[in-house]
């Protein structure tokens, strides 16, 4: 064998070793499951219980672990410190919102979800400000809220207190509070526009946590030809959007620069301040805000809906619970007068029941996809610019030091022995840091409201023996929803 040829043999090796450090060595990486060339963990995972596999991967890898969804590495968090560790001490980095291809396409990048960078910040600020109680003008956001509370009475009232699934009526009041804080009124029940517009946002929910796009998320690229739901996705977005934006023309006709009436008002207010600026390039467009109003709409609806239906559940499971609720209410607020705010500070059990609910139905188990914002140390690993992190909530909200026997419904969680409301740091439905929900605020006045309203209002009669029903979580993607049930709403 000649010089030469050892020459090109050892240059060849060296290419080829750091070819195969760069792409399987992974030597900065957190630990994790050897991946297949391709498809990566996948098979080691069960898609439609993503939640199981993690807690099966930390207890072998540890809290910081690294998973390939295809060939996109993830790195999970799992457990209160990592989580806290990454979200708040290094919020700045961990910032960014992981890639979800299906939705790129349609949102191209705007709004404040599914946003990074400058464009995010701005509309996020925006949205923050502007959903604060007195942001809009004269109706605050709590009388708004208030009104729905009414409405959702009423229409509770005519089931007569015969059995009924409360999924329909329970979804009607959050999409009617975006609508009064959108649109600036809310509808009728019947009204079809209310009705299209929750059948929309309910399949573009029910499509983006199925199964089959995870997959698509994974190969973008390849499923993109083959016909399948997310092509509803898009034709459904083009459906909301067509009807956010003549809504958009009538605000324009009427609208009043020194009396804003709601949301779209105010951005509009500041689409003219900034043209009259002169500014370039327009930040304050229709298309953001189209965009940003179908986020409002897709992030406060199931949610605050799903967990509205699933609290009642429970509520009917422990009717010893549900009794203090109604002691306070009548202690506190009585019979005569609507719940409003100031009243939760008097009312610590409720609050602390309405705080088990979110932590024990644990409602976006894996939270949003983060990515990160630039290559960063974290705990001795390298996380490359742009990695996808996944941060588990589950981990957090039942870890059982905090909470002890976390499986378990107790308000006690959250109270201290002489009975008063006790924080936690661990009580993350909202997630955390910098990309915490926009909606915690709304959401919190929401449950408070409409639960002590209906409790106020009707006792829950189960169809069975409260101890029989079943109140396990049916996991669905990324969300986790109640078993579907039935009830009756007696008037008291
Ligand atoms: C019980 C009800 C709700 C729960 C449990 C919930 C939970 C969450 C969670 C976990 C996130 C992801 C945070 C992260 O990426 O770290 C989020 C984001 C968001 N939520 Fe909520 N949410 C609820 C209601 C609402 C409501 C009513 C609104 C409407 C105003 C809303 C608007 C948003 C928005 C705009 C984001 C995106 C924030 C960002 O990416 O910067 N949410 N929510
Ligand atoms: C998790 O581990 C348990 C026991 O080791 C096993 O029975 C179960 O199938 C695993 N679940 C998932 C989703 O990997
Ligand atoms: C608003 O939308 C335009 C495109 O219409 C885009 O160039 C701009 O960056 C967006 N601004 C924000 C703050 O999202």
């Amino acid at each position: 064998m000649g010089p030469i040829v050892l020459l090109v043999l050892g240059i060849s090796c060296l290419l080829l070793f750091s070819i195969w450090r760069e792409n399987f060595g992974r030597r900065k990486l957190p630990p994790g499951p050897t991946p297949f060339p391709i498809i990566g963990n996948i098979l080691q995972l069960d898609i439609k219980d993503i939640t199981k596999s993690l807690i099966n991967f930390s207890k072998v890898y540890g809290p910081v672990f690294t998973l390939y969804f295809g060939m996109k590495p993830t790195v999970v968090l799992y457990g209160y410190e990592a989580v806290k560790e990454a979200l708040t001490d290094h919020g700045e980095e961990f910032s960014g919102r992981g890639k979800v291809p299906v939705v790129d396409k349609v949102n191209k990048g705007l709004g404040i979800v599914f946003s990074n960078g400058h464009r995010w910040k701005e509309m996020r600020r925006f949205a923050l400000m502007t959903l604060r109680n007195f942001g809009m003008g004269k109706r605050s956001i709590e009388e708004r809220v208030q009104e729905e509370a009414r409405c959702l009475v009423e229409e509770l009232r005519k089931t007569n207190g015969s059995p009924c699934d409360p999924t329909f009526i329970l979804g009607c009041a959050p999409c009617n509070v975006i609508c009064s804080i959108v649109f600036q009124n809310r509808f009728d029940y019947k009204d079809q526009n209310l009705l299209n517009l929750m059948e929309k946002l309910e399949e573009g929910a029910k499509i983006v946590s199925s199964p089959w796009m995870q997959i698509y998320n994974l190969f973008p690229c390849l499923i993109h030809y083959v016909p399948g739901s997310h092509k509803t996705i898009a034709i459904n977005s083009e459906y909301v959007n067509s009807y956010i934006l003549k809504k958009v023309k009538e605000h324009e006709e009427s609208l009043d620069v020194n009396n804003p009436r709601d949301f779209i008002d105010c951005f509009l207010i500041k689409m003219k301040q900034e043209q009259e600026n002169h500014k370039e390039p327009l930040e304050f467009t229709k298309e953001n805000l189209t965009v940003v109003t179908s986020d409002l709409f897709g992030a406060g609806t199931e949610t605050t809906s799903t967990t509205l239906r699933y609290g009642l559940l429970l509520l009917m499971k422990y009717p010893h619970v549900t009794a203090k609720v109604k002691e306070e209410i009548d202690h506190v607020i009585g019979r005569h007068r609507s719940p409003c705010m100031q009243d939760r500070s008097q009312m610590p059990y409720t609050d602390a029941v309405i705080h088990e609910i979110q932590r024990y139905i644990d409602l976006l188990p894996m939270n949003l996809p983060h990515a990160v914002t630039r290559d960063i140390k974290f705990r001795g690993y390298l996380i490359p610019k742009g990695t996808t992190i996944l941060t588990s909530l589950t981990s957090v909200l039942h870890d059982h030091k905090e909470f002890p026997n976390p499986e378990m419904f107790d308000p006690g969680h959250f109270l201290d022995k002489s009975g008063n409301f006790k924080k936690s740091d661990y009580f993350m439905p909202f997630s955390s840091g910098k990309r915490t929900c926009v909606g915690e605020g709304l959401a919190r006045m929401e449950l408070f409201l409409f639960l002590t309203t209906i409790l106020q209002n009707f006792n829950l009669k189960a169809l069975m023996d409260p101890q029989d029903l079943d109140t396990r979580p049916v996991v669905n993607g990324i969300v986790s929803v109640p078993p579907s049930y039935q009830l009756c709403f007696l008037p008291v």
